[in-house]
């Protein structure tokens, strides 16, 4: 049974995560290296709950509560010795998970389930040196974790049915939409399905087939539009096998087939356009328009998922 869950990274993915435990009543130990850190997570989530409450989605105790049942810590000992259910997100360094790993050991119980959020380890590089693999699965939340339903769920060769089945239901409870891979692969499997249309988006850009401004409106004007609702294999279903066969023929040996990245990407990185981060990527940004389109983004989450859940 499920009742002290602890975060490990008080990150971009762990405030969320952490917001999305406190918030279905679970008593949670949100853990990072620096006070400073834990504050501007803590901050963070009473931002996220205001909009909840403000979208009519929570009241205002509920926030309250969510914020009372989160404790912060910068002690590694406090933050796990009574955890039932512990999720890792720190850096994507194998060398940090590893150490970490190491630590928690000699200080969890025997029966403390460990979820890495990993977004490109495979298990078995994960749980390369660790005693108890049975305990360790990953669970792969989105950004924004508190706002993004979907969670994959990998486990390991040796990753207990029990594990699994305990995840699953927590997942579930906590209101996100788990999936379960049968098999540990690279990427697992939205982030394949997005870099399969990224590279694409990539390949029209570098041949100069449209603006990049028409290429993303191309997607979320177009079939993004339906992606909430209707996955690519039901749309494949609904127009119908027999065309998407000839699509798939027609299309298949068009199509960039890539392994590298293009030049115009290696350029751009290479001359410090990183994108949002830096100001520059594919497109420019000042401070005000990342700003403005994170709180756009986040209030327009919120709204898709009570169309999701049929709230309006
Ligand atoms: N950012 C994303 O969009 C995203 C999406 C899905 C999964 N992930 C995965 O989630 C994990 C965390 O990513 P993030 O983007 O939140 O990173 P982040 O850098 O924003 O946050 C990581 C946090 O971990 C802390 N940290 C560093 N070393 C630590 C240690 N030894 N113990 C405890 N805390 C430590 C850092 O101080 C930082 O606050 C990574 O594995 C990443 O691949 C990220």
């Amino acid at each position: 049974m499920i009742n002290n869950i602890t975060v490990l990274g008080s990150g971009v993915m762990g405030h969320g995560i952490a917001q999305n435990y406190a918030l279905a009543g679970y008593a949670v130990h949100l853990y990072d290296l620096k006070s400073s850190y834990l504050e501007k997570a803590m901050k963070l989530i009473d931002g996220n709950l205001s909009l909840m409450v403000k979208e009519k989605i929570i009241v205002p105790a509920d926030k309250e509560k969510a914020l009372e049942r989160i404790i912060t810590t910068t002690d590694l000992q406090i933050a796990v010795k009574d955890s039932d259910f512990i999720t890792e997100a720190v850096p994507e360094v194998i060398e940090i998970k590893h150490s970490l790993y190491k630590q928690l050991e000699t200080i969890i119980r025997q029966d403390t389930i460990i979820a890495s959020n990993t977004s490109t380890f495979p298990i078995s590089q994960l749980t390369k040196d660790i005693k108890d693999p049975e305990r360790f699965i990953v669970t792969h939340f989105f950004n924004p974790a508190q706002l993004v339903p979907l969670v994959e769920i990998v486990k390991g060769r040796d990753t207990s049915n029990q594990v699994v089945e305990t995840t699953l239901n927590l997942m579930k409870d906590i209101g996100k939409s788990p999936v379960v891979l049968n098999k540990d692969i690279p990427g697992f499997i939205a982030n394949r399905l997005q870099a399969a249309l990224v590279r694409e988006a990539f390949h029209l850009m570098e041949m100069g087939i449209a603006s990049p401004e028409d290429i993303d409106l191309a997607i979320t004007d177009g079939p993004g539009v339906r992606w909430a609702f209707s996955g690519p294999l039901e749309t494949a279903d609904f127009g119908g096998l027999d065309i998407w066969k000839s699509v798939v023929e027609n299309l298949a040996p068009e199509l960039s087939k890539a392994d590298k990245v293009p030049d115009l990407i290696n350029e751009k990185v290479k001359n410090g356009g990183l994108g949002a981060k830096t100001g520059e990527g594919i497109y420019k940004y000042s401070n005000e328009i990342i700003e403005g389109k994170l709180v756009q983004r986040d209030e327009r989450l919120v709204k898709l998922n009570k169309i999701k859940h049929g709230d309006i």
